[in-house]
């Protein structure tokens, strides 16, 4: 989501150069992307049928409710604080309980327990679980989601 169309048509290109890949390893690399005659890495089909874009302004549009994952980088820093708490507030209220919010790493949120949010990392925040003993933290090593639970930890792993 963004507000500005030219961010969106750049986005739903899906066309990346090797600097902005650096991180994603060969295997990745190869499994999500295709190499394009001018050496950039175009995202596959595959990703590209599970994306949907809109161009909508964040503090306006209504998000849906019930979220797993917000991703919200590198934005926040045109806001006002008072603007900024807002949005976090929307995002806190779009999220599933036990959801996580990913901030910039410039974009530490410093009242995020006011929030009601939990700290998990630097840059990562979560929504709590109605019941929190169903989650493992991820500072004390666990996994935060286990795969096709539904954020539930099987009861005979539960310490
Ligand atoms: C520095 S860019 C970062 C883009 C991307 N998140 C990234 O990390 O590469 C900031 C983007 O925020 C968008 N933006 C600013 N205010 C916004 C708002 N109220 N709603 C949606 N997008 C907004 C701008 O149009 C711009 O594309």
């Amino acid at each position: 989501m963004d507000v500005d169309e030219g961010a969106i048509a750049r986005a739903k290109d899906g066309v990346y150069g090797e600097k902005q890949l650096v991180n994603v390893s060969e295997r990745l690399r190869r499994r999500y992307f295709r190499r394009t005659e001018d050496g950039n890495y175009e995202v596959s089909q595959e990703v590209r049928d599970m994306v949907s874009f809109r161009r909508a302004n964040l503090l306006t549009f209504p998000f849906p409710r019930n979220q797993h994952l917000v991703l919200c980088r590198n934005v926040v820093i045109y806001f006002s604080a008072g603007t900024k708490r807002k949005l976090y507030e929307k995002f806190f209220g779009c999220l599933a309980p036990g959801g996580f919010l990913v901030v910039g790493t410039t974009e530490q949120i410093f009242d995020y327990a006011a929030i009601g949010f939990r700290q998990e990392g630097s840059f990562l925040y979560r929504k709590p679980a109605e019941d929190e003993s169903d989650i493992k933290s991820f500072r004390s090593g666990g996994v935060a989601h286990e795969a096709g639970q539904g954020n539930r930890i099987p009861r005979q792993n539960r310490k």
